[in-house]
């Protein structure tokens, strides 16, 4: 798992590896940033955790080659992108080829980057939510593997939907993982299939 701050996805994981809902081992997280509370979240649940600084690193190339060397050493078959806020390189997104997963704050393709929440009532949208994709090198592109959607209420702020869509990641995060590591999952030219087909379950509303 590769965080880089407060770490709620990670410990929804966490808890489900633990309770045995999640079918996971959590071999390591990684930080690239000190002393966020998501080491934390490992370190009380014993999980191994490094923080790879990326400052430290003269190029991304040579960041990611030290995630990667950390990773093989942990013998890692899936990493999982929880609030990790940085940029994978081209030949790190393709060494984890369809192993490499991630949630982003909206309902892609819409909204890729930063500042989702916000962005979304600047242009009064009706929903939002947050989407479970495989990476690829083009950022916040990846075929989607789940969405959950929200409508948005005349008085939601930037900080209620951050809240609202938080609260439905720690659901459909945990499920997306799940499939993946129940073998369910296909990527195919017409996106990600469920059990070899595309299927509603991929896309849930919440209140
Ligand atoms: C989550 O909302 C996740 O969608 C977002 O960072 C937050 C991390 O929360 N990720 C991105 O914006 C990636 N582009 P957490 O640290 O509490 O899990």
């Amino acid at each position: 798992m590769l965080v880089s701050g407060f770490g709620s996805n990670l410990q929804t994981f966490i808890d489900g590896s633990q309770t045995g809902d999640l079918p996971i081992d959590i071999v390591g997280v990684i930080s690239n940033k000190e002393g966020v509370y998501g080491l934390e979240r490992a370190r009380n649940a014993g999980i191994p955790e490094r923080c790879i600084p990326h400052g430290q690193f003269s190029s991304r190339e040579t960041f990611d080659r030290s995630l990667l060397t950390q990773l093989r050493e942990w013998q890692a078959e899936l990493v999982v992108l929880a609030g990790f806020m940085r940029i994978l390189s081209n030949g790190f997104v393709k060494h984890f080829e369809n192993r490499l997963i991630n949630i982003h704050p909206s309902l892609l393709p819409n909204y890729t980057g930063l500042n989702t929440h916000q962005r979304v009532l600047e242009d009064s949208e009706k929903s939002h939510g947050a989407s479970v994709h495989f990476v690829i090198p083009e950022l916040d592109k990846g075929p989607v593997i789940i969405q959950g959607k929200l409508k948005i209420n005349s008085d939601d702020t930037a900080e209620t939907l951050q809240q609202r869509v938080h609260s439905i990641e720690h659901q459909i995060y945990p499920l997306a993982i799940k499939w993946f590591a129940e073998g369910r999952l296909s990527v195919t030219a017409d996106g990600v299939l469920l059990d070899g087909e595309k299927s509603a379950k991929q896309v849930i509303t919440f209140n």
